[in-house]
């Protein structure tokens, strides 16, 4: 579907709330069937993604009521031998994740994706899952992922890539040792999954970028999922980027792991209001209200934050077209391995636009301020957040744009344009 982007508006104005944090949901539904007993999840991601994780578990025998956006999820805790091969869709965290628990099942499965996801590197948790016994098998380290029945043992496994996915794998696994099982990453991805253990009554301890987890039954959750900060990413971008707009958002995930995009556009020297800020099954939700402004300024984002604003980076480049200044964006070269290669497409599609921005081997420099000029077709490369982040340049400019595959923003996001319906 080819989607055109109009500017037939004044400005952004109103309240919205953003669905469901894709993150959570993942992780909602797959620890979920790790409990024994009923898990109530309210305001689960009606994303293609999050969907992808429930019926794998679904096949792995657990019953799953949907009723709108809550769903139940009744498991014994014990997962069953599938009938049929474990199709992931488009979704990494759904493989990954899954992969650590499949890897010590005294059955076998086999883990299949669309054709961008058997193009992703699994090796990343291939290893750590062999060195602990786990018996895999793929295609040149990419999907399908066959697993054989196994026991596991507890390792101690430091990464060399800051990955909530590698890390939740990892742990997932650790959850069937008898030992203790240690993770330690280079800097501090988002720590979702160790929350949520927790609160499930795993045994799990952090300490900065070191966790380790032992056998635990976990207990069933009963949570509702705040809305996806990565979501509403585009909404600050949008707020800020075209002129009077001023936009509130309602019950937004604030998990500090995931907040480098308020630091990030605070930097280019702008405020953010956050709101009401709360505990929700220990992670903190609160309401942001976003503003125009027109002063932006560039940043540099290397090293730590990375992790923190890796799907942001996208959104975050269109933002830094419109700030004065050369922004520099390093170490971000994992961006290579998501959905497109964002390095590549973001640099590519942005320049078709009118930016100035150049491709480094690890991330972008993008001098700006430069006047988007539109009238041209764009392309998302099937990629759900490069399809958002070229709706949101196409807002600010000036002739209309059309991007090609649009639809594929029901990976994370179905609601995207109905909620931005709602500001014009
Ligand atoms: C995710 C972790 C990130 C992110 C992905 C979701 C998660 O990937 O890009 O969209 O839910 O754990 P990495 O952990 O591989 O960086």
């Amino acid at each position: 579907m080819i989607k055109v982007v109009k500017q037939n508006f004044k400005k952004l104005s109103g309240e919205i709330v953003i669905p469901s944090d894709k993150s959570l949901s993942h992780r909602a539904a797959i620890f979920g069937a790790l409990a024994c007993g009923k898990s109530i999840i309210k305001n689960f991601s009606k994303g293609q993604d999050p969907q992808s994780s429930l019926k794998v578990v679904q096949a792995l025998g657990c019953e799953v009521i949907r009723n709108d956006n809550n769903v139940e999820l009744i498991s014994n805790g014990i997962l069953k031998n599938p009938q049929a091969e474990l199709y992931c869709g488009n979704s990494g965290t759904t493989m990954r994740l899954m992969s650590g628990i499949l890897a010590g099942q005294n059955f076998s499965a086999v883990l299949t994706g669309d054709e961008s996801l058997s193009k992703r590197p699994m090796k990343r948790v291939i290893t750590p899952l062999s060195l602990m016994g786990a018996k895999i098998t793929s295609n040149n380290c990419k999907a399908p992922l066959k697993f054989e029945p196994s026991t596991l043992h507890s390792i101690t496994y430091n990464s060399e890539i800051a990955s909530a996915q590698v890390k939740s794998c990892v742990l997932l696994a650790g959850l069937k040792c008898d030992d203790i099982t240690t993770f330690v990453e280079p800097c501090l991805s988002r720590n979702h999954t160790e929350i949520m253990l927790k609160n499930m009554g795993a045994k799990i301890t952090t300490n900065n970028t070191t966790t380790t987890v032992s056998k635990s039954d976990l207990a069933p959750i009963n949570t509702t999922i705040p809305g996806d900060i990565s979501s509403g990413a585009y909404f600050i971008a949008a707020g800020l980027l075209v002129p009077n707009s001023e936009i509130t958002i309602k019950n937004i995930g604030l998990n500090s792991t995931r907040t480098g995009i308020i630091d990030v556009v605070s930097r280019m020297g702008t405020t953010i209001e956050i709101l009401d800020k709360r505990n929700v099954f220990g992670e903190m939700v609160g309401d942001i209200r976003i503003k125009y402004c027109d002063n932006l300024k560039s940043v540099t984002l290397e090293g730590e934050i990375i992790p923190n604003i890796i799907d942001e980076i996208p959104i975050i480049a269109v933002i830094a077209t419109q700030a004065n200044g050369t922004t520099v964006i390093k170490d971000a070269q994992d961006l290579r391995n998501k959905e497109s290669d964002r390095i590549k497409t973001v640099v590519t599609e942005l320049k078709k636009l009118g930016a100035n921005i150049e491709e480094t081997p690890d991330g972008m420099i993008i001098h700006g301020k430069t006047q988007l000029i539109g009238d041209i077709k764009v392309n998302s490369y099937c990629d759900h957040r490069i399809a958002m982040s070229l709706f949101v340049a196409g807002l600010v400019s000036q002739k209309e744009i059309a991007i090609q595959d649009f639809e594929w923003v029901n990976i994370s996001f179905p609601e995207f344009e109905e909620i931005f319906s709602q500001l014009f």
